[in-house]
């Protein structure tokens, strides 16, 4: 996320909003700016602004919301594929074995939005799939109001910090005149919520807030749940975008072929992820680094998981049920 801040809007307008919010110096040295409640690189104001005020969900829209680093990425190419699965007859015809998930399922704020303030959206085809950080409570009216369909992702956020982390030291998406600060100033950082959509507590719990309300809108996932039943969950997501998978395609193995396509070490191999950049500034292969659950021991202390324990803990108190 190093692009130059693109002030389509009014510029004005954006640098009188920018008097008005909270802005730190990230652990990266970049600029991060609160707005709305929640934190994001100064570089995405603008699109996020743009994503806000132009992006017009239609009802059959489906949109693949999440934390940074919880799984997007997967959660983007089982998406697509399962959505798609009538359009390509056989496996071999899908277009994720020659194109990276991130452009198959564009995000907003990040991608289509960030260098133009009203992309047209035309070319895409229904149902549309688009992915986004940004919080519930923020999205365009357009999504939260039309019946659009959302599937949230989340994780524990300790492998999340440490997926973040080493995402941005690969990509170097650093400023250079400054060393990336240590692992515990960092994690300082996080512990205050300061990281790309953070808090992530706030996050979380306003989609799975959502989710307990109306379990229509959105489909709430966990990472490690994935982890452990794919198939389970693949046909979790097909049921709940209207079209569960038939006996017949049971029968002829789609679901394991669109896991097996999908799987970590099958998409992290094809040679689209392996080489190349996407938007000129993260390696396609940043996107697969382990794959793993609970790879934080390797990094965080026990004495550091439980200060955030008791953080998150702290935060979700009150909540209906434990997310
Ligand atoms: P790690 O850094 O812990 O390996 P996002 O897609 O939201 O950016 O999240 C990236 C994380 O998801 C990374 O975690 C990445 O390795 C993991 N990931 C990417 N594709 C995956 C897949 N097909 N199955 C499981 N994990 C995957």
């Amino acid at each position: 996320f190093s692009a130059e801040v693109d002030n389509n809007s009014p510029k004005d307008e954006l640098q009188e909003l920018l008097q008005t919010l909270e802005q730190r110096s990230y652990w990266n040295g970049g600029k991060f700016v609160k707005y709305d409640g929640f934190w994001i690189p100064l570089e995405i104001l603008r699109p996020t602004l743009s994503t806000q005020k132009y992006f017009k969900a239609k009802d059959s829209d489906i949109i693949l919301a999440s934390f940074p680093k919880s799984g997007t990425t997967w959660l983007k190419a089982l998406t697509f594929s399962i959505a798609n699965r009538n359009i390509y007859a056989t496996i071999d015809q899908n277009p994720l074995l020659i194109t990276h998930p991130q452009e198959v399922v564009p995000c907003l704020e990040f991608n289509l939005y960030l260098n133009k303030e009203n992309p047209d959206l035309q070319h895409f085809s229904n149902p549309r799939i688009f992915s986004t950080h940004i919080p519930f409570k923020s999205l365009p009216d357009s999504i939260r109001e039309s019946e659009c369909k959302i599937i949230y992702v989340c994780r524990n956020p300790l492998d999340q910090f440490i997926s973040e982390r080493q995402f941005v030291l690969e990509n170097k998406i650093q400023n250079d005149t400054v060393l990336p600060l240590k692992l515990e100033e960092s994690f300082d950082m996080f512990c205050q919520g300061i990281q790309v959509t953070g808090p992530v507590w706030d996050h979380t719990l306003g989609y799975w807030n959502v989710y307990l309300k109306n379990p229509e809108k959105v489909l709430f996932l966990k990472y490690e749940d994935l982890k452990h039943d794919i198939t389970f969950y693949l046909k979790k997501i097909a049921e709940f975008l209207g079209c569960p998978f038939s006996l017949e395609e049971e029968n002829q193995g789609v679901t394991e072929q669109i896991s097996k396509l999908c799987s970590f070490e099958n998409l992290k191999n094809l040679d689209v992820n392996k080489t190349g950049y996407f938007t000129g500034v993260m390696k396609n292969s940043s996107f697969f680094r382990k794959g793993e659950v609970g790879d934080w021991t390797n990094y965080l202390t026990p004495a550091m998981a439980e200060r955030f324990k008791n953080i998150m803990e702290s935060k979700m108190e009150g909540s209906e049920k434990d997310a």
